[in-house]
């Protein structure tokens, strides 16, 4: 919902004459995982910004607007599923994330012998 929500705010902010999209895809790959691509045409995010949008509290929207813990909150959950989330973005060419996550938690196994 938080990615979701980024690509929508990303699209309400552009003029109404291109085709506003957000497309997601999903895929179960060979080494058991899942593969979730949320992909939005918006304006992308800075490359100067890329390395901090995980980090809590950091928002480039107004301050009434937006607490910048969506995407940390959504790092935070991915990585208790022992996951991954990984940003394609360039700006002015829209934004995509991509979520992988295996589909069995890898489990501890305690040996006593
Ligand atoms: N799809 C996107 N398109 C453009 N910029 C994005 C996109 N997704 C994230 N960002 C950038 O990453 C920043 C951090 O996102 P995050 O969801 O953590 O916080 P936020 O959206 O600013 O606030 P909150 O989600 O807490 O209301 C955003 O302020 C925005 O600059
Ligand atoms: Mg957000």
């Amino acid at each position: 919902m938080n990615i979701l929500s980024n690509s929508i705010d990303a699209l309400l902010k552009l003029d109404n004459q291109i085709q506003k999209q957000i497309v997601i895809k999903t895929e179960v790959t060979e080494l058991e995982t899942v593969i979730i691509t949320f992909r939005d045409n918006g304006d992308g995010i800075d490359a100067e910004i890329q390395s901090k949008i995980f980090e809590p509290f950091f928002t480039i929207k107004p301050i009434n607007k937006a607490t910048g813990l969506g995407l940390a909150i959504s790092h935070q959950i991915i990585e208790k599923h022992q996951g991954n989330i990984q940003l394609k973005s360039e700006f002015g060419y829209g934004t995509e994330f991509a979520i992988e996550i295996p589909i069995a938690l890898a489990v501890n196994h305690k040996s006593d012998t």
